[in-house]
């Protein structure tokens, strides 16, 4: 098991003028499951493949277990790595393919089939361990990957989107076996993935990256709980990413800032409540107002009720429990969602009440920054 730490990592090319990565800090504890998230080349694989010794480190430092690591070699590591792909030997069965990396370093034969049954065991491969890779499913050949990892006994795994190749169904399933394993082994893991809901159900912290903008000091935007990130996203990125259907946004200004409460006016004229603590901002500065879809309450008989924001009807998405109306707002930015639980009486074209409660608005000033909210349900 292992503790691994970043300090001010940085990942650059051409000689330093290229940036990837800048000025990643964290500390991941021993046993801890970490999700790396964000969008597609924002450099999640490239900070995983550094702490793995696959890429160089152009700055900062690399600790494992307290000793600094940035050049030691990657068999010497000790870490465990399953790709996407699964990289699986066509022409070997499941258990060579699983006992080839021990057979490599010579490790005993009696030591070599106790871990590769244990593995098979823990991740129910027995009756395969004689198939080949081309007689099996998906999902089959990617617990094999992980098995060859398991058996290396590593004291860290790192995970680089090893389920984006399953569809749907299985990945939900292996999202379980994998939760599964890890309180199985408690081994210290890092997973890689572009996808919220993933990183949501698996990791007890999410590390946000976003591509690194020009000028910006980091592209580590939030480390956090899952819950704590979606209730407190610390801004717009952040706000945008977690959650689905994604977070409503509006234009706004604050009319009257206050340290409990605030009153922010949306351009259509709309004023509205919210509990957030604005007490260092000023009347007139632009905002931006968030609430997610989920957050709203059906006001379609209170119309001119308190906090409601009045949209029409476009389209409506009815998935049985639940449906999501799309409106249309001349002040979102993209779409605002809401989610009622029945929408058989509503149809496109008519007006609708969406009823915004003070304490589950979120707002950013003009620099995408959160202002902290004051009912947070995480504090309450
Ligand atoms: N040799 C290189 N020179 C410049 N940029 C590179 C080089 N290799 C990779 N990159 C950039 O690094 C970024 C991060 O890539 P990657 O870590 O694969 O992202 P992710 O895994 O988040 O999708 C990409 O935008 C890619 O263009
Ligand atoms: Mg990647």
């Amino acid at each position: 098991m292992a503790e691994v730490k970043l300090t001010q990592l940085d990942k650059s090319y051409d000689g330093g003028k290229t940036f990837v990565l800048k000025n990643i800090n964290l500390h991941i504890e021993d046993g801890e499951f970490v999700a790396f998230v964000g969008p597609s080349g924002c450099g999640k694989s490239t900070l995983l493949r550094m702490i793995c010794g696959l890429e160089d480190i152009s700055g900062g430092l690399l600790e494992l277990d307290g000793e600094r690591s940035n050049d030691m070699p990657p068999n010497e590591r000790r870490v465990g790595m399953v790709f996407q792909s699964y990289a699986l030997y066509p022409h070997m069965t499941v258990r060579e393919n699983m006992e080839f990396g021990l057979k490599l370093a010579k490790a005993d034969k009696a030591e070599i089939n106790r871990r590769v049954d244990e593995a098979a065991r823990i991740l129910q491969l027995e009756k395969l361990l004689d198939r080949k890779p081309k007689a099996m499913s998906g999902g089959q050949r990617q617990r094999v990957a992980i098995g060859r990892s398991i058996v290396q006994e590593p004291r860290l795994f790192l995970f680089d989107e090893p389920l984006s190749n399953l569809d749907v169904s299985l990945r939900v399933q292996m999202r379980q076996e994998l939760s599964r394993l890890h309180s199985k082994l408690k081994t210290t893991a890092i997973y890689v993935t572009h996808d919220q809901v993933e990183a949501m159900t698996l990791a007890d912290r999410i590390v946000v990256l976003s591509p690194l903008a020009d000028g910006a000091e980091s592209n580590l935007e939030q480390v956090g709980a899952p819950l704590e990130l979606y209730h407190n996203p610390c801004n717009l990125f952040v706000a945008s990413f977690i959650g689905s259907p994604k977070m409503n946004f509006f234009r706004a200004t604050i009319v009257e800032p206050g340290q409990k409460e605030t009153r922010v006016k949306l351009e259509c004229g709309t004023e509205l409540r919210v509990c957030n603590d604005t007490r260092n901002a000023k009347s007139g500065n632009k905002v931006t107002l968030g609430i997610r879809p989920q957050d709203v309450l059906n006001h379609e008989e209170a119309d001119g009720a308190e906090n409601c924001i009045t949209g029409t009807i476009e389209t409506i998405e009815r998935l049985g429990n639940e449906s999501f109306i799309y409106l249309n707002h001349p002040d979102i930015h993209e779409a605002f969602i809401a989610r009622v639980e029945d929408s058989q009486r509503r149809q496109p074209g008519a007006e609708f009440h969406v009823g915004v409660p003070a304490e589950n608005c979120h707002l950013f000033d003009a620099s995408g920054v959160a202002f902290s909210r004051t009912r947070s349900p995480v504090f309450d």
